[in-house]
């Protein structure tokens, strides 16, 4: 099969699909409370594809090369009975990977499931190890212990090795940065320092809240001296880190400062059925119709190429003041 190649010449490698547009935290950076209330239009229940549509959609996106499908939310664990999508996933032609971000909230009681269905690896979002600190972030006073149940039960059924994504914010919690460190060191798991990014239009974002990895690398080298490794594969969007003592790795994902469009393979599907081409797209094409309207196999399939071939995204690399302000889909409706 030949790639197809977008007008970067990036190939469509994986494929980032939303189950839930809904979640039980609501980080101020994410899901303000202000404005994801009690009233607000989640999506209905029959808008969201079911999971016989999304494994369609990603057996059509595996014949176009993508290898790596990642489930996001919102809170993906809030969708009922996911570990049924993993199954149909897991054996689909050509996907030798099905990984989870998720915020670890009902993960103690899930991992097991998901395993057992057929989940490669799961990476757990969480900020900061003080449960006021951390209680503050969720702002639903959700403490850290359950969090971190969820990362063990993880590994202990075998999702490895764990991910734990940790959004640095300036005054908020890079105080958190060596504790985050020394509690991961030794344990297999790896810890990712992530800029925080102007996703979506809800998060008050500013470049003086950004602690860039640069800043951040040198707080951790100070304390346990730090060497680059080669990524674990093409287009990896976190640089990695080994601790020289061997106490394990780190990832520093600098969307801000390094931005990394240049080897960008992302495909990003809205728990609707919308394709997004970048994170930072402001709206995406719908695929749903296509699926309900009754398109065979190869329609979706020239309409997928379609798409890609288009696509020229590069948001990061071309972020401004002004772009900052432009109309963007909101996390939580894309998953990150
Ligand atoms: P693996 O490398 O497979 O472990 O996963 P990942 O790092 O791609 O996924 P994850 O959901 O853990 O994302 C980590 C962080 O990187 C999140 O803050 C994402 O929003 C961000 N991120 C992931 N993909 C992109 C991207 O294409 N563009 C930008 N700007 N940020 C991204
Ligand atoms: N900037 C960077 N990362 C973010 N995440 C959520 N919002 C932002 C943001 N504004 C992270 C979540 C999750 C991942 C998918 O994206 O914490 O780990
Ligand atoms: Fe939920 Fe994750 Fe958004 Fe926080 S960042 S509100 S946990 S989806
Ligand atoms: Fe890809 Fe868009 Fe992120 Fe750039 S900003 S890496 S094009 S998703």
């Amino acid at each position: 099969m030949t790639a197809t190649l977008d007008q970067r010449a990036r190939s469509l490698r994986d494929l980032r699909i939303s189950v839930t547009d809904r979640c039980n935290f609501r980080c101020g950076y994410c899901m303000p409370k202000e404005l994801f209330g009690r009233g607000f239009a989640f999506l209905p229940r029959a808008e969201l594809l079911s999971f016989e549509e999304i494994t369609r959609l990603a057996r059509l996106f595996a014949e176009q090369g993508v290898t790596k499908v990642r489930l996001t939310g919102g809170e993906p664990l809030l969708r009922r009975d996911l570990e049924r999508l993993v199954e149909k996933l897991a054996v689909l032609d050509g996907i030798t990977d099905v990984a989870l971000t998720t915020n670890g909230a009902m993960l103690a009681g899930k991992a097991r499931a998901l395993a057992d269905a057929g989940l490669t690896r799961v990476t757990v979002s969480l900020d900061a190890l003080d449960d006021d600190v951390f209680g503050a972030i969720n702002d639903v006073g959700f403490p850290v212990a359950r969090v971190l149940a969820g990362i063990d039960a993880a590994a202990d059924a075998g999702l490895t090795p764990v991910k734990v994504n940790m959004v640095v914010r300036r005054g908020v919690n890079d105080h958190c940065l060596l504790p985050m460190a020394d509690l991961f060191r030794h344990r297999g798991h790896t810890l990712r320092f992530i800029e925080f990014m102007d996703v979506g239009t809800t998060n008050h974002w500013t470049l003086n809240d950004v602690v860039p990895v640069a800043e951040i690398l040198r707080t951790i080298e100070a304390s346990w001296p730090l060497q680059p490794l080669q990524p674990n594969h093409q287009g990896e969007v976190a640089a990695r880190y080994r601790y020289r003592d061997g106490a394990g790795e780190i990832g520093l994902i600098a969307s801000v400062t390094r931005p990394f469009c240049a080897s960008c393979t992302r495909a990003r599907l809205s728990a609707e059925g919308k394709l997004h081409t970048c994170l930072f797209a402001a709206g995406g094409h719908d695929l749903r119709a296509l699926l309900r309207g009754g398109a065979s196999d190869e329609e979706i399939a020239r309409r997928l190429r379609s798409i890609w071939i288009a696509r020229a995204d590069r948001y990061s690399e071309a972020r401004s003041p002004l772009t900052a302000r432009r109309p963007k889909v909101e996390m939580s409706y894309i998953g990150g």
